[in-house]
């Protein structure tokens, strides 16, 4: 029988995070608190049949091209790429009628992660806002395989020395929902952010973060405002499914609502 105690909770971020679920085959959850999970996950919410993730625009633009019934969403710079039909906003996407909608999906970071922790047991998408029903999922699959769980605070691609703090609070909220041990390695970590809700407050944790402010300068308060409520959304976990050869060559990563699966034989 296996014990809850033979499976740990891990707090890697970014690129060693990716590797790491990768080397492991872990159970990864990448979590782009503001926004990219988030706006995945309302997608999915809003009745998109699948989000194919991909790294580069330009492999979106060459996507859409062979496949022109496909909607483009994402960001550079935190705002909506040109000839996209969304930006990376939840609060958008709340108000967009995507019903069985192809959407091609691309953000800074968040995108990139997704891609790169292909090789993994299971790859999800992760946020305060679907804490609960990502949490059920992932520690039912690593308690039956009994697999580690990696929660990936994303970063910042571009710079991976900085601290994206904001993800770190939704990492934070994440590895809590889980009520699994959580790996000493992590544990301080684990602490530090959780101190930080209980004393500020998950939304002025994310106003604070240097993305946040990026965010707020923006003019986009509305979406931290989304991406602060914890399990706003009880039903969707965003699962990698597939794994799409695109157009001009490299991979994409499809994401459907669902059971987690096994990515590794994809
Ligand atoms: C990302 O994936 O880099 C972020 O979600 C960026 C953003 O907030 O638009």
């Amino acid at each position: 029988m296996t014990s809850s105690h033979s499976v740990e909770v891990h707090l890697r971020s970014g690129q060693e995070g990716c590797g790491w679920a990768r080397e492991q085959k872990a159970v990864a959850v990448v979590v782009d608190a503001l926004r990219a999970s988030a706006t995945i996950t309302c997608l999915l919410q809003r009745g998109a049949a699948e989000v194919l993730v991909v790294k580069e625009v330009d492999e979106a633009y060459a996507y859409r091209e062979e496949y022109p019934n496909t909607l483009l969403v994402g960001e550079r710079g935190g705002v909506k790429v040109e000839g996209f039909d969304f930006g990376n906003s939840p609060t958008e996407i709340q108000r967009a009628d995507v019903r069985g909608e192809r959407v091609v999906f691309t953000s800074t970071t968040g995108a990139q992660c997704l891609v790169d922790c292909l090789g993994a047991s299971a790859i999800t998408v992760g946020t305060t806002i679907n804490a609960s029903a990502v949490a059920r999922q992932v520690s039912a699959m690593a308690l039956a395989e009994t697999v580690p769980i990696v929660i990936i605070p994303a970063g910042l691609a571009t710079d991976p020395s900085v601290t994206a703090e904001e993800d770190w609070l939704g990492a934070a909220v994440l590895a809590a929902h889980l009520g699994l041990p959580i790996h000493h390695a992590s544990a301080q970590s684990f602490q530090h952010y959780q101190q930080r809700i209980q004393s500020d407050g998950l939304l002025q944790g994310f106003l604070q973060s240097s993305h946040g402010q990026t965010l707020v300068g923006l003019g986009f308060v509305d979406d931290i405002r989304v991406c602060a409520q914890v399990d706003l959304i009880s039903d969707i976990v965003p699962t990698v499914t597939a794994v799409v050869p695109l157009p001009r060559g490299g991979q994409g990563v499809r994401l459907q609502r669902g059971t987690l699966k096994h990515a590794t034989s994809l």
